[in-house]
């Protein structure tokens, strides 16, 4: 029988804890413009978000959604330590964020793997380097729950390239999920996958989140995906200086399958008001950007003129 210590990540908690986890406080991002030299050609600063407010209490299912460009994934940056903010704060457990950390476990879109290394080297890997005192029996043992519970048996000795969009995401998921983070953040983690196979992964994730409840902050352009897996989905604002315009509850009873979402009686207005919201945004983000092209080609037209 293995012993748990309290450096082994599949520890079991002693309690489930409750209350706020997470919390955003007047949280802003400014990226700097360009400075040319003897300020020709400088750009002014960036407001990406603006004084973002946010608390996340435990094991809640968190969605981000918002047009595209808002600043989805500059705010999970920040909450995952790869980026800065500019002013505010991030506090986990009471403590502040700042920088990266095992507490929080990174899913990205682009799967981020290490090619060289085959789907348990690239599992194992990360639970070696996170916590490098576990014995090699251990990390074999952690690498193959994860596997099995991504439903990967079999592709163990495979490299990434030998794998499809899909199953690369799931090694990204139980590579994640191995170091077991108290947050899952996840960028967008099906973008780039066929919408079979998203579904799919969709109900996985849910299946998943059953079995090991903990709080997820994930980004998506999908309602039907926010409406499956949500407790909570935060509506984000057009930018520059982007904010939350409004935070959903989704009421739906679980364990969820799209079939008993999809038939509660919540679940046309909620879409309806995502949609709505992102036909908004989105109207304007498009109107803007059309305006800023006739600007430019009536400049460009009176340059013309000029030669
Ligand atoms: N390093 C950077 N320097 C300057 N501007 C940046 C930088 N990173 C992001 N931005 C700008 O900040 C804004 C928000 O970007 P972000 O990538 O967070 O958006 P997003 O909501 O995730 O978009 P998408 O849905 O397309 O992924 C964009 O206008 C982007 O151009
Ligand atoms: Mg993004």
């Amino acid at each position: 029988m293995i012993m748990h210590t309290i450096s082994d990540p599949q520890a079991p908690a002693m309690e489930a804890p409750t209350g706020i986890q997470l919390s955003l406080s007047q949280v802003s991002k400014v990226f700097p413009g360009k400075r040319g030299m003897f300020n020709r050609q400088s750009s002014p600063d960036f407001v990406a978000i603006d004084e973002v407010s946010l608390d996340i209490e435990h094991n809640t299912f968190v969605t981000i959604i918002g047009p595209s460009g808002c600043g989805k994934s500059t705010l999970l940056n920040i909450i995952g330590g790869l980026s800065e903010a500019t002013t505010g704060t991030v506090t986990m457990d009471n403590q502040p964020v700042t920088g990266p950390g095992p507490d929080r476990g990174m899913v990205f879109q682009n799967y981020a793997l290490m090619p060289w290394m085959t789907v348990a080297g690239n599992i194992g890997f990360a639970v070696e380097t996170v916590y490098p005192k576990l014995s090699k029996a251990r990390i074999k043992q952690i690498v193959s729950e994860n596997i099995e519970l991504v439903d990967l048996i079999g592709a163990e000795r495979k490299y990434p390239h030998e794998l499809s969009g899909g199953m690369r995401q799931r090694v990204g998921i139980a590579r994640a999920l191995a170091i077991n983070p108290k947050v899952l953040l996840m960028d967008e983690p099906f973008g780039a996958l066929d919408a079979l196979t998203r579904g799919y992964l969709q109900e996985e994730i849910e299946r998943i989140w059953e079995q090991h409840r903990k709080t997820v902050i994930m980004i998506t352009h999908s309602i039907d995906e926010a409406l499956l897996l949500s407790d909570k989905i935060v509506m984000m604002t057009r930018g520059p200086a982007a904010k939350i315009a409004q935070i959903l509850d989704v009421p739906f009873p679980r364990p969820r399958d799209r079939n008993s979402v999809e038939h509660h009686p919540a679940y046309d207005g909620l879409r309806t008001e995502m949609e709505a919201h992102l036909y908004r945004e989105t109207r304007y983000v498009e109107q803007s950007r059309i305006q800023a092209k006739d600007r430019s080609s009536n400049t460009d037209t009176s340059k013309d003129d000029l030669l």
